[in-house]
């Protein structure tokens, strides 16, 4: 399979095919979002919560994004690497910003990046494209607006946060963006914006008329024992799997199981009596 392009997500629109987006924050997981065959991979700042353990994603950092960019195209090289700008990233001016995409796609070897925000970020997103650097927008709940939002809500269920969500998603259309990830929207508004929009919609949270999907790896593997949103399915229980395996460890080391002989590195008998004497 070969790597999609900014161009080849639009033609799975078109034809009406399911684009399939995971979150990657590591090696190994680059390897297995790959290798299970999704058809971009999101660095997302959400690897603030999942992997670094805070309670939100605004402590993430450039560095953070860099370090863990690094990782995942390191474990996947024919998947699309898209990278979140974090919190202040893309708040303070125009160049900061350029420069800030710039190095997640210079050092990190990310393909495109992906900011929170809708009219407010049309001169960001607008002047990253220009330096030539796919931008993905993100509306609906943003995350790094906790503070503002009061909390991790749907968004967009009366008329006016409606309007504002659907009138955003046009104005990051026009603006350069190759793709809108919709988070936690009504599904009839993720539909409708789908429907009105040329290029494509990501979903999480946002029901079955977007034309893709994304998940937080460690929610749909249920690698975590955090609390999960009601949008992410769990497709496995690798916390308990992976405990499991721990505690089985510790009990065989206590019990004198492990190592076995098997394990063990072998040496010649008169090598064994020389030292011996
Ligand atoms: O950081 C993230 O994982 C995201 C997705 C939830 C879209 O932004
Ligand atoms: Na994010």
């Amino acid at each position: 399979t070969t790597k999609a392009t900014t161009i080849s997500l639009r033609a799975m629109k078109k034809e009406q095919r399911k684009i399939v987006m995971l979150t990657a924050y590591d090696y190994p997981t680059a390897r297995v979002a790959e290798e299970g065959g999704a058809d971009m991979i999101l660095v997302g700042d959400s690897l603030g919560m999942v992997v670094l353990g805070y309670d939100t994603t605004l402590p993430v950092t450039m560095e953070d994004m860099i370090h863990h960019t690094k990782a995942v195209t390191r474990g996947s090289k024919h998947t699309m690497i898209v990278t979140d700008l974090p919190f202040l990233s893309y708040h303070i001016s125009t160049p900061e910003t350029v420069r800030n995409a710039g190095r997640l796609i210079q050092e990190g070897f990310a393909d495109a990046v992906k900011l929170e925000g809708g009219r407010e970020v049309l001169d960001q997103v607008q002047a990253i494209v220009r330096a030539g650097i796919p931008v993905v927008g993100h509306i609906g709940l943003q995350p790094q607006m906790v503070n503002q939002l009061g909390g991790f809500k749907v968004q967009g269920k009366d008329y006016e946060s409606a309007l504002r969500i659907y009138e955003d998603a046009l104005l990051l259309q026009e603006a350069g963006c190759f793709a809108i990830v919709l988070e936690c929207v009504p599904t009839p508004l993720a539909r409708l914006i789908s429907e009105h929009l040329t290029i494509p919609t990501i979903g999480i949270g946002a029901g079955e008329g977007t034309d893709g999907q994304v998940l937080v790896i460690h929610d749909m593997l249920g690698i975590t024992d955090r609390y999960l949103p009601k949008f992410a399915k769990k497709y496995g229980e690798l916390f308990t799997d992976m405990t499991t395996a721990v505690e089985s460890y510790v009990q065989e080391v206590r019990d004198h199981v492990f190592p076995g002989t098997e394990h063990g590195f072998k040496m010649n008998d008169d090598v064994l009596e020389r030292l011996q004497n």
